[in-house]
């Protein structure tokens, strides 16, 4: 990603603040950019296409490499976005390797999440679409649905492929991932609670649970549609409630993403590294940068906004109402330090501020 900055010019001196852009409900809805923002982000670089400002994309969603991410981001937003600039809610599973190793672990989600794995370094690594697959009948309602995948169970021709799929269905699950947003609630709940409830091995007796792990739980966010759509806490909800009627012991997992504090720590960090990287030309300059203020760009009081709160100095938090957040004065609960209508009003009243 380095050579993503080889654009950066040599008169580029480090601002003592940066902006960190939330994603759904600020910068697009689906796919369609909202609230100005392919101009708002053209205002962070120079005439000449070079960045100014250090920001990042800090997004609970995912699904897709960070790379992929990037591209995807510069062709809709029409700016030059490095892989480094984008911090999804799955970025902090690359920290989890050393403790899987080669071990079996599955990925759940829209996109490519087992994709996504991968490149972090998970060696073993199937998406829970090629997983459940390979089990005769493990979703009885398969048939009914059109976009099941087509290899494993039902459809071995070879030696090798009765091979591989007796290995797969022997082989213990230690962990599952949420990526993203699950695509099959009914087949991923039934396959988890299989996996969860029997020590990774599905069909068989119950044993102790293997690790689960969310990339965030948003309960709902602002996608396409004129009200908010359920996300990944939904999911949770739905899988939790499920498995503590079939199971004695409650469900155990772990969530990462907004608001969690540690996020809003990573993120500075993050900024950091894109401001020194600028600075140096391509090569990460390691010398410490301060910065005075730090912009969280949200829509969702209860994750980006309290998320902020939480992580405190130097965040600031401004809150816009293009997405979760539709309120005439500030959110009672997580009230932001601004309120504004769109993130170009966001960026103007930064630029304003800091002259
Ligand atoms: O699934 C994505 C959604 O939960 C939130 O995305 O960009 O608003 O953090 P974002
Ligand atoms: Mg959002």
């Amino acid at each position: 990603f380095l050579r993503s900055f080889s654009h950066i010019s040599s008169q580029f001196t480090r601002p003592s603040f940066g902006i960190a852009f939330d994603i759904d409900g600020v910068l697009l809805r689906g796919d369609a950019p909202i609230g100005g923002s392919p101009q708002t982000l053209r205002k962070l670089y120079d005439d000449s296409g070079v960045l100014r400002i250090p920001y990042i994309f800090l997004t609970n969603g995912g699904g897709f490499r960070e790379s992929k991410r990037a591209s995807n981001l510069s062709e809709v937003l029409g700016v030059n976005v490095s892989p480094l600039q984008v911090v999804q809610g799955h970025s902090p599973f690359k920290h989890l390797v050393n403790r899987y190793e080669n071990k079996l672990v599955i990925a759940v989600g829209k996109g490519e999440p087992a994709a996504v794995m991968s490149e972090y370094g998970f060696r073993n690594v199937l998406s829970i679409d090629e997983y459940a697959s390979f089990f005769d009948n493990i979703d009885p309602l398969a048939p009914y649905k059109k976009w099941t995948t087509t290899k494993g169970a039902n459809h071995e021709k070879t030696i090798a492929d009765i091979t591989e799929k007796k290995k797969i269905c022997s082989e213990r699950v230690e962990a599952a991932f949420i990526v993203s947003d699950s695509v099959d609630w009914s087949r991923d709940i039934q396959v988890l609670c299989d996996i969860l409830r029997t020590g990774g091995l599905p069909g068989r007796e119950f044993a102790h649970q293997p690790n689960l792990y969310f990339a965030h739980d948003d309960l709902e966010y602002q996608a396409a549609f004129p009200c908010e759509r359920f996300g990944m806490g939904a999911f949770r909800i739905a899988l939790e409630s499920i498995y503590n009627r079939i199971h004695p012991h409650a469900l155990q997992y772990t969530c990462y993403g907004k608001p969690n504090p540690l996020v809003f720590h990573n993120a500075q960090a993050v900024l950091k590294l894109v401001s020194s990287i600028h600075q140096s030309k391509g090569a990460a300059n390691t010398e410490a940068h301060h910065f005075k203020t730090l912009y969280m760009i949200g829509d969702n009081p209860s994750v980006d906004i309290n998320g902020a709160i939480q992580a405190g100095s130097p965040w600031f938090s401004i809150l816009t109402r293009t997405g979760v957040f539709k309120g005439r004065e500030n959110h009672d609960k997580y009230p932001a330090d601004l309120v504004v209508d769109t993130v170009e009003e966001a960026v103007d009243y930064i630029f304003k501020k800091e002259g």
